[in-house]
Order: structure tokens, then C-alpha cells, then sequence
């Protein structure tokens, strides 16, 4: 083991105690966790979490069938598939991903608009060549067209949105980088169905989702007559956030439209969009390091939940609390002759998910896997000491990320089964965090134990949900 100099390593026990998340903080932030979605239930502006209405009644129960179109637009990509449900939870599904280049990210609404509709063309003419909007499209069902025998298609849309019809949803704000400011306040489907039909694509947007709604539905029709249910449905990836059945009744802010919904179901899924929890950090650690990250944003002051929870912000506070480290004379000091880090080291997410995985699992004597992983990321060579001091900050600031992702599950099982839990609980995710990053699964898990639930919380498992949100949003569309 490397010793450290006693100076360094008081620095870096300060920022580790910093990144701990304590049992206290868990049970604070969970309790407050609930007081932010009954706000939420009740407010249509809400400060906290916004607790969006989503119009989808009910959760699959894995007998729907039929060729569904879903599209699904994401940080980074845009993915179109079809998605063939054979009524017995299993499925089969095409899928075309494309990725969206950063100046559509930040340019109007019609470039934007206009390029997902060409990819949805492409997709349409590579699966379905020649078939034209006469039924049964896809070789489908009769009932998987519409009456004009167009395809129906269910978009996920992975941005805050509310809602007032399955098939109806304005731009709340934009997230994740995307920032074009024309296109809030605009209900999404009708931006996209008239590029669509600009393009006279027999393809009719029925539904709109979002990819934790997705995630839920896909998981209740995979668990086709098992017997389980899937109480929440998350994303942990790119964004974060959850989506939950909620009693329609407790919707309060639905007024009088509640009357009217009643006679489809006692219940509503509800879009938490938990990244935006505890926007005025009344409880949620904030260390100069998240303070930095924000104002690096397109979005600052909002979604700070998320900002402590996404891959990519993980990332950043590694790179930021390296560079502090340098800045006050305890690493890379060979840099300080240049006068300057390398470029990489000083730039805004330079530091992917899957450099920070290597880095966190790395168990060799001389960290070797670790050392490459940052000569090729940031190009920056490492003595032995100064590796260890990244996987110490990693592993500080990724078990912060896994600890705070329990809050937000405690808080939707503590409203809705309350604590102690009495029977099984099944959490649908899905994510790049949650898929790849190691022991992330694990330390949710134990840290769910330290919240309200107690000890109960071994009732909960968090189970992939793959293709969540593409199933999800087929799913969604089969309902119309
Ligand atoms: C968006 C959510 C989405 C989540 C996961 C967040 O940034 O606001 O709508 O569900 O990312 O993709």
C-alpha cells in the first residue's frame, strides 16, 4: 500500500468525508423525498419535484399484441425500432440508432424536428420497404394501424414534459444539453407529427412517453403471469429520474379532469422527474465541487438532484477535484513548470463512464489498468501515488452517486406501501450507471437499508429492464 504524505492524505480524507453519504442524510432526504411529491401532486408549478400526470392507467400485464413503431430521443441518440409484442411478455424488436449531432442540440426546433422525421423515414423504408399506410402495415394487426391504416407510433421523449393527454405534452425545459429555446412550451407530439407529415410518412404519434414510464410498462409485461409486480420504473444513464403508479385521487392538481378520468382507472402513472429533487438544496450535499458543475450547464440552478447522480457528472467531479488537487500543490506538480495541466485534465467532460469503471475496480499492486485508462483519456501520465489518489476520489464520489440514487426509490415505496414493507418489491431499471458501473446495484441496495424502510428494504431488488423504454413506448402505443 502507498503511503501518502500526511498532508495529502488529510486532503483527501477531508474530500472523502465530504462525499459520505451519511445514514441521517439518507433518512432526511427520504422524508423530504416524500414531502416533494405530495407538493407535487398538489401544485402545477412546483419549486421541487414536478410530478408530472402521465396519462398511461394502467401497467401491462404482458397479454398485448400487435407491431408498434416507438422512437425514443435521448441525450445523445435518436433511436426508432419496431416492436413486435407476441401476448405472451416476450417480444421481438428492429431497432435503427442515430446519433443527434450537437448542432441540431442547440439549433430550431424545425432542423431538429425535421431530422428526427427523416430518420423515422429511414426506419420505415429500411423495415417496411415498399408498404405503404394500408393495414395490416408491418404485418401487424389491423388494430396496431390507426383508421387511416398509419403505423402508430409511441415517442419517448426524455425530457420534462407536461402532459395533458396521452397524445399531448409541452416542453418543460430542456436537460442534458440540448437548449433550444423556440421549442419550450410546444406540445413535442405535434412538432414531430408535422415534420412527419411534411415528409408524408404513413406514421401517426399516438403516444408520448417517457423512457421511465417505458421502463415500468416494459418490465409489468415482461413479468407476464409470474405473479411479481414492478413498483417503480428508473433510469439511471444519461438522465435519471422514476416513474410510479400513484391513485388517480391523490393527483389533486388534475382538478376537475379528475372526474372524468376516474371512469378509466383508479390510478395514473406519474413521471416524478426526480433529477429535479430538492432543487433548493435543503438537504442534498452540495461541496464547491457540485457548485462548479452546475454553472458548467446549460440548465444551472435546476435538476441538482441529477447533477449529483449522472454518469457524466461523475466524471466531472473526479476532474474537478484532480485539478483542486493540483491547484493546491498535492498532485501532478511536474505540470507546474509548464504553468499548465494537460488540456484534457482542464476540460468540461473529459472524463467518460467507462474510464471511471476501470479506475474503480482496478485491484493491481501498481494500478496498471487505471494508469492506461488516464494516459488515454486525458493523455496524463501518473506516478504510483498520484493513482491512488484518483481511485480513492472515484470511489468517494461513485459511492456518493450510488448512496443518493437510494433516496428517491425509499421515498416512492415509503408513500406508496409505507414502512416496514410487507411482501417482494421489484425496482425496472435501466441505464448506462446502472448497467455497467461496478457495484453501483450493490451499494443502492445496502444503502436502501439505512433509509425509513429498514431493514424491509431487503424485500427490494432492482432488476434490468433492457429496452425498456423503445417496449415501453410500443407498449403505450398499443393502449390507443
Ligand atoms: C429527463 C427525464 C428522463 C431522464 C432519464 C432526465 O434528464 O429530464 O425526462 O426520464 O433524464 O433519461
Amino acid at each position: 500500500m502507498t503511503t501518502l504524505s500526511p498532508e495529502l492524505e488529510s486532503a483527501l480524507a477531508q474530500i472523502e468525508a465530504d462525499f459520505h453519504v451519511s445514514s441521517d442524510l439518507l433518512q432526511r432526504a427520504t422524508a423530504r423525498f416524500v414531502e416533494e411529491m405530495e407538493v407535487g401532486l398538489r401544485e402545477a408549478h412546483p419549486r421541487g419535484l414536478p410530478m408530472l400526470p402521465t396519462f398511461v392507467r394502467l401497467i401491462p400485464d404482458g397479454t398485448e399484441k400487435g407491431t408498434f413503431l416507438a422512437a425514443d430521443l435521448g441525450g445523445t441518440n435518436f433511436r426508432v425500432c419496431s416492436v413486435e409484442l407476441d401476448g405472451k411478455g416476450d417480444f421481438d424488436l428492429q431497432q435503427l440508432k442515430f446519433p443527434v449531432p450537437a448542432e441540431f442540440q442547440k439549433g430550431s426546433a424545425d432542423t431538429l424536428f425535421d431530422f428526427l422525421a427523416s430518420k423515422v423515414e429511414a426506419f420505415v423504408a429500411k423495415f417496411h420497404g415498399t408498404q405503404t399506410a394500408t393495414p395490416p402495415g408491418l404485418g401487424a394487426s389491423a388494430d396496431a394501424c390507426d383508421a387511416d391504416g398509419r403505423f402508430k407510433l409511441g415517442f419517448t421523449f426524455l425530457f420534462p414534459v407536461q402532459q395533458t393527454a396521452l397524445d399531448r405534452g409541452t416542453l418543460v425545459r430542456w436537460t442534458k444539453g440540448f437548449d433550444i429555446a423556440e421549442a419550450v412550451d410546444q406540445d413535442v407530439v405535434a412538432l414531430l407529427q408535422q415534420a412527419i407529415d411534411k415528409r408524408k410518412v404513413p406514421v401517426h404519434v399516438v403516444a408520448l412517453a417517457n423512457d421511465t414510464v417505458g421502463t415500468l410498462l416494459a418490465r409489468g409485461y415482461s413479468l407476464h403471469g409470474s405473479g411479481s409486480t414492478t413498483a417503480i420504473g428508473a433510469i439511471f444513464g444519461t438522465g435519471t429520474n422514476g416513474a410510479y403508479l400513484e391513485k388517480l385521487a391523490n393527483i389533486t392538481k388534475l382538478g376537475l379532469q379528475v372526474e372524468t378520468l376516474a371512469a378509466g382507472g383508479s390510478d395514473m402513472v406519474v413521471n416524478t422527474e426526480w433529477g429535479s429533487f430538492d432543487n433548493e438544496l435543503k438537504v442534498l450535499p452540495n461541496t464547491k465541487y457540485d457548485a462548479a458543475i452546475d454553472k458548467e450547464t446549460a440548465n444551472p440552478g435546476v435538476h441538482l438532484f441529477e447533477k449529483r447522480i449522472l454518469g457524466m457528472f461523475l466524471g466531472e467531479v473526479v476532474r474537478n477535484v484532480l485539478v483542486d488537487l493540483y491547484e493546491r500543490g498535492f498532485v501532478f506538480q511536474q505540470y507546474r513548470e509548464r504553468g499548465r495541466l494537460p488540456h484534457r485534465l482542464t476540460t468540461a467532460w473529459e472524463l467518460p463512464l467507462e474510464v471511471l469503471s476501470h479506475i474503480e475496480i482496478d485491484d493491481s499492486g501498481s494500478l496498471k489498468e487505471l494508469e492506461l485508462g488516464l494516459l488515454q483519456a486525458l493523455r496524463l501520465p501518473t506516478t504510483l501515488e498520484e493513482r491512488v489518489v484518483v481511485q480513492r476520489v472515484t470511489r468517494a464520489a461513485s459511492a456518493r452517486l450510488a448512496r443518493l440514487s437510494a433516496i428517491p426509490i425509499a421515498g416512492i415505496l415509503l408513500k406508496t406501501r409505507g414502512a416496514p414493507l410487507t411482501e417482494p418489491v421489484e425496482v425496472g431499471v435501466d441505464g448506462s450507471v446502472v448497467e455497467f458501473y461496478p457495484g453501483f446495484k450493490e451499494t443502492v441496495v445496502a444503502a436502501l437499508l439505512e433509509t425509513p424502510l429498514g431493514a424491509s428494504a431487503k424485500l427490494v431488488t432492482l432488476e434490468i429492464s433492457k429496452d425498456g423504454s423503445g417496449v415501453g413506448a410500443a407498449l403505450c402505443a398499443s393502449t390507443t
